[in-house]
């Protein structure tokens, strides 16, 4: 680890991998179904579509969590108590941690944690800059995996890990149960985790919300193909693909797919790889949970649910929950 000094802040550098792109997306394409990791979305024009998705009339999901907060964020506060440590594993825009932070007793310390290096720094700078007394220690690993959280100046009476947006419905079951577990050891003993979980609805409204009038998600979908045409040389034709975000019933999830309008050949990185007319690519799943489900789900992973807060419609959830 390496500890350096960046804008305003003193950035806790673990140096995670960016691990092998074509490999991994060479891997994913010679697998049945296909697959692309979805992390590879994020491109600068792909945060750019992301935001943009994050404000449309179809996207409940941001605009609902940002209710739940704006509405309970002082009872949340009375429930984590005085002088917490507040952990932020992919803080975004900080937006809905900016909600929280407002009402938090005595906060000691804030610890964002992000693999993006500048989007960190930028964030942990703005945060410093909004929260002149808060100790603000940006942190540059791979939540995933374990690190050590640095030490806060002030004492901390507990950690508590806040995890929001609903990015533990984008794992599927056994990949949630891993991550809970590590965000518990993270939290460590007296620890706890918020949580925003989205949830089971009506499959119209799903659909729509993946599935925008604007279409900016097929073109935040399509994008990680002129991503590929860029980064390693492919030849996807755009038009010969178009996005598809069908509800899984079944499997309760919504799922990101690239469907091959016809039989192609694309070249890519070198090697060749065939679609199928029909042929679906997997870019992404969005798993809408259940209270129940999510409370089963947790329990694997060690982790009690003690307190939710919904919407009016119980569209989405953020949950409170403590070890054992
Ligand atoms: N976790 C959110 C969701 O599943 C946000 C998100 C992640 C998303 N990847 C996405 C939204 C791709 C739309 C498309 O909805």
């Amino acid at each position: 680890m390496k500890i350096s000094q960046a804008l305003s802040v003193t950035l806790h550098d673990y140096m995670p991998r960016a691990g092998d792109m074509r490999s991994e997306i060479l891997g994913g394409l010679a697998a049945s179904p296909k697959i692309l990791r979805p992390k590879y979305f994020y491109d600068e024009r792909g945060s750019k579509l992301f935001d943009a998705i994050c404000e449309l009339p179809e996207y409940y999901l941001t605009r609902t969590e940002l209710g739940i907060m704006e509405a309970s964020a002082a009872d949340m506060a009375n429930v984590l108590g005085a002088r917490v440590l507040l952990v932020e594993p992919g803080s975004g825009t900080s937006m809905k941690t900016r909600l929280l932070l407002d009402k938090l007793h005595w906060p000691c310390a804030y610890v964002p944690v992000d693999i993006s290096r500048e989007h960190l720094i930028a964030a942990a700078d703005r945060m410093n800059r909004y929260y002149p007394a808060l100790e603000v220690l940006p942190v540059c690993a791979d939540f995933s995996q374990s690190f050590a959280l640095p030490a806060p100046r002030l004492p901390a009476a507990r950690t508590v890990v806040y995890f929001p947006g609903s990015t533990i419905g984008n794992f599927e079951p056994a990949a949630a149960v891993a991550l809970l577990k590590q965000l518990q050891q993270l939290a460590g003993r007296k620890g706890a985790l918020l949580i925003g979980v989205d949830l089971n609805k009506d499959r119209g409204v799903l659909e729509a919300a993946y599935n925008d009038a604007a279409g900016v998600t097929a073109a935040f979908n399509l994008n990680l193909l002129t991503r590929l045409n860029r980064e390693l040389n492919g030849n996807f034709k755009l038009e010969r693909f178009q996005h598809r975000a069908p509800y899984n019933q079944a499997e309760g999830r919504i799922e990101m797919h690239l469907i091959s309008l016809d039989d192609q050949t694309v070249h890519i990185a070198g090697e060749t790889v065939r679609f199928g007319a029909g042929e679906a690519i997997v870019t992404e799943y969005s798993y809408k949970h259940t209270l129940p489900g999510f409370t089963a789900l947790a329990a694997q992973a060690g982790w009690s649910v003690r307190k939710v807060w919904t919407d009016e419609r119980r569209w989405f959830s953020v949950q409170y929950l403590t070890a054992g």
